[in-house]
């Protein structure tokens, strides 16, 4: 893979008067382009269709959750609008990845089907809350540990991947190994505003931990030159992948040695 299409940018705007200038500009440059709850809930499909019409990929991120049923249709649409990849919450349950996943496969050139594990503005506490803990049983639930079950359950049950931060990418790599696409979001070159992202990791950490892919939204949306920052990015990405592969190799001698040695 090029490392400009490990880069997805994320489509933060109201309208696409604003989302297609940025589209025209950057196509051939990056992977392809995040359309969220706010640009699809006020243009609906027809921001798909523009932005493929103009040769781009789209990742539909509408962290579907809900009942199996209603996911596994909502999925179909999503094979039918033709999105490259789209996501569903992995805390909807098993049974929905299931069928979701059954509903999307007859589908020639289906999409991607990621899920989200713990969204990243959730904290342990609020885990215990959600889950309905009373206070005194609270601190039961601790974040990593829910993400890498969830990511296991969503690998098991057929999802192509996860979206996950770049701080998770390491123990979701270890369960679910590498056959299995991360999508990641929050991350932020060096000197680059990180506006209200806590815990940003920057592109090069991201990919030489094992992102496959990068979601970034205002460090290039919001650029003065689009292009330039885009360029920076892809220099990290490239940085990142260099030492994934050092890593990769490494690995590979101790499995060598290890078989040499009969260990
Ligand atoms: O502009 P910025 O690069 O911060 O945008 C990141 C994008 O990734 C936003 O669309 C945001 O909704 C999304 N995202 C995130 N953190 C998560 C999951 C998704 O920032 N944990």
């Amino acid at each position: 893979m090029r490392p400009e299409e490990r880069i997805w940018i994320a489509l933060d705007v109201p309208g696409l008067e604003y989302a297609m200038p940025i589209v025209r500009q950057t196509r051939d440059f990056v992977g392809g382009y995040k359309i969220g709850k706010e640009l699809f809930t006020a243009e609906g499909p027809r921001a798909v269709e523009a932005i493929k019409h103009i040769g781009g990929k789209v990742f539909l991120d509408l962290k579907y959750h809900d009942i199996p049923t209603t996911v596994a249709k909502a999925g179909v649409a999503a094979a039918r609008l033709g999105v490259e990849m789209f996501n569903v919450h992995t805390a909807s349950g098993t049974e929905m990845m299931q069928m979701t996943m059954a509903a999307v496969i007859p589908y020639r050139k289906r999409p991607k089907v990621l899920g989200v594990t713990v969204l990243t503005s959730l904290k342990d506490k609020d885990l215990d809350q959600i889950m309905g803990l009373a206070e005194a049983e609270r601190s039961f639930f601790n974040r990593e540990h829910v993400v890498v079950t969830r990511a296991k359950d969503a690998q098991g049950y057929g999802l192509d991947g996860v979206v996950c931060s770049a701080k998770e990418l390491r123990a979701v790599r270890k369960v679910c190994g590498w056959d299995f696409l991360t999508m990641v979001p929050g991350t932020r070159s060096p000197g680059a505003a990180a506006h209200d992202q806590k815990n940003i990791e920057t592109p090069e950490y991201a990919i030489a931990n094992g992102a496959d892919y990068l979601v970034i939204g205002r460090q290039v949306t919001e650029a003065s030159d689009v292009l330039e920052e885009l360029e920076k990015i892809k220099q990290e990405v490239w940085q990142g992948t260099k030492k994934r592969f050092a890593k990769d190799l490494r690995r590979v001698r101790a499995v060598d040695f290890d078989l040499v040695h009969g260990w």
